[in-house]
C-alpha cells in the first residue's frame, strides 16, 4: 500500500531506474571531460561552469525526458524545462563541485533529487572519482553502492567532525559564514570544506561527517541529499530547527544527536 504522498513501490523502483540511468549518463560525461579537458566560463568571479557542467545537464534531461515527458524539471544551468503541471519535479545539479572539478580535485558528483507533490521522495547521488552511488527513496533507507548507510553515533560536539561551504558571494556580502567556521573550529573536533554539498549531505549519511551547515544553498544542491540523510536515520532543519525546505537557504543536517549542539553554535553570534 502507498504512505500518503508518495507513490507505490513499483513506481518507485520504476522512478529510481530512470534516476540512476541519468546520473549515470551525467556522471561518464563528467569523467570524459575530465580526461580530454574542458572551457571553462565564469558565472561571477568566483562562480564557474564548464562544457561538462552543460552537457551533463543536457544528456540527463534527455534521459529523463524520454521515460517522463510531462514531468516537470528544475536543472542548475538551465533552471525550468517544462511549463507542465505534473505533480513529479526533478531536481537536478549535473555537476556538484565545479570548482573542485576545474582544478582536477576530484571531490565532485552528479545529484538527482525528485519531487512529488512537494515532497522529496527520491535522491541519487554519484561520485565517479570514487565509484560511489548513494541512493535513498520511499522510506526504504538509504544506501552506497547498494549497502545500508546510517549516520554516525558520535553524541557531543567536542567530538564531532562537521563540514560546511561558503557562497559564491563571499567576497561582498558580510553574510558570509566565516563568523560560523570560526566558531566551529573552536568546539567541534574538526570543521571540513570540501566543495561539494551534495556529497557533504551523504557523508553525513554514511557516518563520515557528523553534522553539516550552510546557508545560501540551491534547491538542486540539496534535493537528493535531504532524502538520503533523512533515510539514513539523520535530521535536516533550519538554523532554528524548524522543517526544512529545499528552497529554504539555511540549513543543518546531522547524526541528530549533536542537532541541538549545532544550532546553539549557530544562534550565539560572535567568533567564539
Ligand atoms: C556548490 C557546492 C559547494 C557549496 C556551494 C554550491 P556547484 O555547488 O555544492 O560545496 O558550498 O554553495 O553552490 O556550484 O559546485 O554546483
Ligand atoms: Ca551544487
Ligand atoms: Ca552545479
Amino acid at each position: 500500500m502507498a504512505h500518503d504522498n508518495i507513490p507505490g513501490s513499483g513506481k518507485l523502483q520504476e522512478l529510481e531506474k530512470v534516476a540512476l540511468e541519468a546520473a549515470q549518463v551525467g556522471a561518464e560525461i563528467l569523467q570524459k571531460y575530465a580526461k580530454a579537458g574542458f572551457r571553462i566560463k565564469h558565472k561571477n568571479p568566483l562562480n564557474l561552469v564548464t562544457d561538462a557542467d552543460l552537457d551533463s545537464e543536457r544528456a540527463i534531461v534527455e534521459v529523463i525526458r524520454a521515460t517522463y515527458p510531462t514531468h516537470q524539471i528544475l536543472a542548475e544551468e538551465e533552471g525550468s524545462h517544462s511549463s507542465q503541471n505534473s505533480s513529479y519535479k526533478w531536481i537536478i545539479d549535473p555537476l556538484d563541485g565545479t570548482t573542485n572539478f576545474a582544478h582536477g580535485f576530484p571531490a565532485y558528483n552528479v545529484s538527482i533529487g525528485l519531487e512529488y507533490e512537494g515532497k522529496c521522495i527520491l535522491g541519487v547521488v554519484i561520485d565517479p572519482t570514487r565509484d560511489e552511488v548513494f541512493v535513498a527513496g520511499g522510506g526504504s533507507g538509504a544506501t552506497l553502492n547498494r549497502k545500508p548507510i546510517h549516520v554516525s553515533a558520535v553524541p557531543k560536539l567536542d567530538q564531532a567532525l562537521l563540514v560546511t561551504g561558503f557562497g559564491y558571494d563571499i567576497r561582498e556580502n558580510p553574510e558570509n559564514n566565516l563568523d560560523e567556521f570560526c566558531r566551529f573550529t573552536l568546539c567541534a573536533q574538526g570543521v571540513r570544506r570540501t566543495g561539494s554539498a551534495a556529497l557533504d549531505m551523504c557523508y553525513v549519511a554514511c557516518g563520515r561527517f557528523d553534522g553539516f551547515w550552510e546557508l545560501k544553498l540551491n534547491p538542486w544542491d540539496v534535493a537528493a541529499g535531504l532524502v538520503i540523510v533523512q533515510e539514513a536515520g539523520g535530521k535536516v532543519t533550519t538554523y532554528q530547527d524548524e522543517p526544512f525546505s529545499i528552497y529554504g537557504r539555511k540549513m543543518v543536517a546531522s547524526n541528530g544527536f549533536i542537532h541541538g549542539e549545532i544550532l546553539e553554535v549557530l544562534q550565539r553570534g560572535g567568533l567564539k
